[in-house]
Parts: structure tokens; sequence; C-alpha cells
């Protein structure tokens, strides 16, 4: 983008913020467009647009078809074994109406709810895209999480079908997924499904019983026609579960034209596309809110072509990525600061190897990115020439809202900068008072969004006493982020990281609270303290503390052997990424007085530092005894 336009979209969304977020809405396709912009009257519940009529569908597909855009490539598909498919919007959009057949055949109506529980494939986007279009809500399960974490989201949600596959590739190997939800359902524990939709991606053998359909099958039978009818603005478009404060994780709700709009504008403009040029890559799994929104609804609603991987970056070797970017021409690279410090601790061989000159746009999400990270990214991946966006937002906030906008103003390293046009933030202390800036910048604070924004969550699902809590009560009227930032000297936002108990692993976002009841749910063990420690490629690792039942030390088979076990079982409980890097065997946990864990001297064990402050330990000698039995080296 020239650095005028970018300036522009600061001043009009300045002088009217609210005319400046209708304005980013009707460059959608509206089946009945909308007169009202924003209700705030019954705060924190904000409707956008609300008497308008939209479908995310349409706005995806039809919209780029009916407007001469069919032929353009949406998807350049590259599965992990090399095998390619290529779809046309056209071509996505006859695919899409025939799985909302499909899906309507099967009795799934408008409000339903759908969980997707899939590798990153095409059908995967196919299957989004048709639950939308017929109005049901879909809860995308990310695909490495266990049989356990889908079965408590299908019942949550009370889903009533789950698309799935057979599996997926990954690591040079087919995984099962089918099981997984076979695993889920058994001994009827899931009664709102119906029926499971399969997919056939790697060919293994999976026991299909009558509930469940091939996906083939369904569509082979489907009609070819399907017409996108508008839904309310606040009808609900998805769930997604991701991990707060509670062993619990919360399904934060989206609903269509805020969610849209917020994505549609964020992709075009914080990314400079030129969808008829550009061909754009994001390396996120549709389970996490960035495919949502990165993969699916921004590029998808922009006309954009672009790459999708199934695979890992090292598979077969860590040239994989840059072998994508190079066939593909990728002008757009969007990751997160983990996959860098892989590449950067690898060294820059396997980078320099390929032809990336295509770049142009770089993101960086999910976590802080050290400026030694940005400066490798730009000058290594970047070849020095390309923009680096380092994008802040959350799975609540539906899309981007710090960030720089490419040629608006010079880019800092490790700084994400600026809140977008039409946001609003600040800093406030423990009581919610602004933080005082001086010339030097500001103290660190609570990161809050000031006024609501159209893609913002619009609840928790069934929960709206959480949503109120656990958002908008620790400062009224304000959006709690949940991070801590600092503005410097310039007035950028340098984010500092989760104040609470949620922790980002390799750019993931896992609850201490929730690996915690995963691990007392072992009958060994008594109580769990989990803390996020430091880690140099992962950005924090999780690492265990547990107490072990009495009556379990008889026929434990050792410690070492315990460690081992209970990170498995955690892998198991919850999923792989949350397996714990380390897990210490305890005789006690450090505690107040008033009997809560200290995770902050917990943590300084784990990242290796000289303990704390003690003293307002209920027993100071539980820590002495937990230090010296990591130096004494017996831990897992
Ligand atoms: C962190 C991911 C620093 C932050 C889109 C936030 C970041 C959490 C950045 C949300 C960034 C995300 N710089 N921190 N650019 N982007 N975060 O819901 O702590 O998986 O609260 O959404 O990731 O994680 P979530």
């Amino acid at each position: 983008m020239d650095s005028n336009s970018g300036n522009s979209l600061y001043q009009s969304a300045q002088s009217d913020r609210l005319a400046f977020w209708a304005d980013q809405a009707r460059a959608l396709h509206w089946h009945r467009p909308f007169t009202k912009t924003l209700d705030w009257s019954n705060a924190p519940f904000a409707t956008w647009f609300e008497d308008g009529q939209i479908n995310a569908s349409y706005n995806a597909l039809d919209r780029h078809v009916i407007e001469g855009r069919g032929n353009r490539i949406a998807l350049l598909f590259e599965g992990e074994p090399g095998d390619t498919q290529t779809y046309t919007y056209q071509e996505l959009l006859a695919e899409t109406k025939k799985a909302a057949n499909a899906l309507l055949g099967l009795g799934i109506q408008s409000g339903d709810r759908v969980a997707i529980y899939m590798p990153m494939i095409p059908e995967t986007v196919i299957a989004i895209l048709a639950v939308a279009r017929i109005g049901a809500v879909h809860s995308v399960v990310f695909g490495g999480f266990s049989s356990d974490s889908l079965r408590s989201r299908i019942n949550d949600a009370q889903a009533k079908l789950v698309i799935t596959a057979d599996g997926g590739f990954r690591k040079g190997k087919a995984y099962g997924l089918k099981e997984a939800v076979d695993h889920a359902l058994a001994d009827e524990s899931c009664p709102s499904i119906e029926n499971v939709l399969v997919v056939q991606r790697t060919k293994q053998d999976v026991l299909m019983t009558s509930k469940d359909i091939w996906w083939h099958d369904a569509l082979a039978k489907a009609d070819h026609e399907h017409i996108a009818v508008g839904f309310d603005a606040e009808h609900p478009l998805f769930i997604l579960y991701t991990s707060g404060t509670t062993g619990k994780p919360k399904g934060i709700l989206h609903t269509t034209g805020g969610y849209l709009t917020g994505v549609s504008y964020t992709h075009k403009n914080v990314f400079d596309l030129k969808a008829e040029t550009d061909v754009y890559w994001c390396t996120a799994d549709v389970g996490w809110i960035t495919g949502h929104s990165y993969v699916v609804y921004g590029p998808l609603t922009n006309g954009a072509t672009q790459v999708i991987y199934e695979g890992t970056p090292d598979s077969p070797s860590f040239e994989r990525w840059w072998q994508i970017i190079a066939k593909y021409k990728v002008s757009i690279f969007y990751t997160a600061p983990t996959a860098i410090r892989t590449f950067m601790k690898i060294g820059r061989e396997i980078v320099d190897g390929h032809d990336l000159s295509s770049l142009r746009v770089l993101g960086s999400v999910g976590e802080p990115i050290n400026p030694e990270a940005w400066h490798w990214y730009r000058e290594v991946v970047g070849g020095g020439r390309c923009e680096i966006v380092d994008t802040w937002w959350q799975t609540e906030t539906g899309s981007i809202m710090i960030s720089p906008i490419p040629g608006a103003f010079k880019t800092k390293p490790g700084s994400a900068q600026r809140p977008l046009p039409g946001i609003t933030v600040g800093i406030v202390d423990e009581n919610g008072v602004p933080v005082k800036t001086t010339p030097k910048g500001s103290e660190a604070g609570y990161l809050t969004i000031d006024e609501p924004w159209p893609s913002m969550l619009r609840g928790v699902w069934g929960d709206p006493e959480r949503f109120k809590e656990t958002y908008w009560d620790r400062f009224p009227g304000k959006y709690f982020a949940g991070d801590g930032a600092r503005f410097d000297e310039d007035g950028d936002i340098w984010l500092l990281g989760r104040i609470d108990d949620v922790i980002k692993v390799s750019g993931h976002r896992l609850s201490t609270a929730e690996i915690e009841s995963a691990l007392v749910e072992h009958r060994w063990v008594a109580e769990a303290a989990v803390v996020g420690a430091k880690d140099e490629i992962t950005e924090q690792a999780v690492v265990a503390f547990v107490i072990l039942r009495q009556d379990a030390l008889d026929d434990a088979p050792g410690e070492a052997n315990i460690a081992k076990i209970l990170r498995s079982w955690v892998s198991e409980k919850i999923g792989a990424i949350a397996r714990p890097r380390q897990i210490m065997v305890v005789a006690e946990l450090p505690k107040t007085r008033s009997g809560k864990i200290m995770r902050r001297l917990l943590k300084d064990v784990a990242e290796g530092r000289p303990v704390g402050d003690v003293t307002t330990l209920a027993d100071s000698s539980v820590m002495k005894a937990i230090d010296a039995k990591l130096h004494s080296g017996a831990t897992d």
C-alpha cells in the first residue's frame, strides 16, 4: 500500500469511527443492507450492523464468481506427501454448494452446531464454508487435540454432526482422526451427535458404522445448485474453544456481519493485498483463530489466491517451506515467531538456497517477536526488502487489532506499534488508571480495548456471566485483554506477554489450569502446579510440579518413569501440544498461608533462576527442598 492510502484510513477512522466501520462493512455483499452500525446500549453485549443480512459463504465464493473472478485460483493445496490440488473460486463454490446440500440432507439446519475435526486439506475449507452457507455454526477442533478434548467441545456446544477425515499426513506418516472421533463418541458419550461425515484422505482402514457417511458419497448424491440466503448480521457464525484461566476451555462466539467486516478489512490492509497478483500463505492450522480469520474468511472474502499446506515445516526436511514459497511464488507470508526462531537456530543456509524474491510482505503472529528474530526474518527470509507486520490480536478479538500498516509509518523490530484505524486501545494500571507517559515512554500496565469493534467476540457459548466477568468486569467499560504492555518514547506499543495463567507454546494457547486438571485426573497425582517457563524456541514451555498420592507410590514405577508416563498422559488428555517439557515430582508445593500456590517461585525454579522472595510462604523450607532436588538432578 502506498503511504497515502494507509494514512487516509487513519484519518477517516479518526474523523468518524462508526462511519468508517460502516464503510468497511459495505465493502462486503449484503443480502439486505444495514441502516444501524452499532448498538452498545446493552454493553458489553454489542450488536453491529444489526438490521442487515449477509451470508459468509456467498461473500467468500459466489460474489467472486458473479463478479467475473471465477477462474482465479483460490487454493493452491500442497499435501504433505507431495500431492497437489488447485481450486479456482468457481470450483470451490461448486464443491461448497454440494457440501451444503449434503448437510441439509443430513438434517442440519440454521443455528445447529457442527464440529469439524480435520487435517489441513481443501475439504476443511469447503466444510467450513458449507456449514456457514446454510446458517449452521461451526466449531472447529484442532486435529492435534485429543479425543477427550473433542468430546468436551462437542458436548459443550451440543453439536449434531462431526465432519472429520480418516486421517491426515504428518511427518511422513498417516495419522488417524476418525479413530479419535470414534473414541470420543464411544459409550453414547456424545448423545447430541447424529452423524459423522468422513473425508477420505489417507485411505487407511476405518470403522464405518450406521451413522458414519463418506463425504465423497454424500457429495456425489447431493444436488449441485444451492442458493445462499442472507442471515441476520448477528447470526452466530462459529464457536472456537480457547484456553482461559480456568480448567475448562471457553467457547468464544463470533457472529457473521461484524466478524467478516473485521477480517476482510484487516486482511486487505495489514497485508497490503493486491488480490489479482499476490500469492498469500498463512501457515496456521484452521483449528486456531488465525486459520479461521486469515486462511478462510479474510483471504477468501478478498478474492485472494493462497497456499495451504498439510504438513509441518520439517518434512521431509527443513527445506519444505522455502521450497513451497519458491514454487508458488508466495508474495505475502504469515507465520509465528517460534518458526522463525527454529530456522534461526538451524542456520540461514537452509533458507538461502531458495529463490524467495517473490516475497513482499512478512507477517508475524501469536507471541511477541524478539528484535533478533525480527531482523533475521527481515534480512534472511525477506532479503532486506520486505515489510514486516507484527500483528497482535486474539481469538476473542476475531481480527488483528495492533499492527503497522505497510508504508504508513516506519516499522520497529519487536513492537506491534499502533492500533489499526478504527481500533482504540489503552494501557492501564491495577486501578484502571491510564499509565503515565513520559518522554521516555510509560510503565508497564494492562492492555485494554476501549471501544467496541465489529469482530469482537459476542460471548462465551452458554455462559454470559463468564463473558462479563472475564473480559469486562476488571476495568468497567473496557475490554481486558489479559496481556501486559507498555508505550515507548514514540507512543508505540510493546506487548509483554500474558499476565494470567494462559501460556503460549509455539504460538499455541494453553491454560496452566487445564493441564493441572488433566494431571490430577491421573490416579497417581494428588496435586499439580503448572507453569510456563521461558523457552528459547517455543517462547514458553510447559513445566509441571506434581505431588504423588501416598497409596500410588507403592505401585508407581520410579520417579523417572512416573514423569514419562504423566507426560504422555497429558498428551492423551489434551493433545501433544500440551505435553510438559518437564515434570518434577515434589513432596510439597509452595503455598501462601491462605493456601494459594505461588507459581512465581515455581517459575523461578523452572527457568533456572535463584528462587525469589519466599517470605509469604506458609513453610519456606518447601522451596529449599524443591531447589535441592532440582540440583541433585532428580527430575525427568
Ligand atoms: C499473544 C492468536 C505479542 C497474546 C492470534 C494474546 C501476541 C494471545 C501477538 C492470543 C503479537 C498474539 N505479539 N503477543 N503479535 N499475537 N499474541 O487467542 O498474548 O491464540 O493474548 O490468538 O497471543 O492468542 P490466541
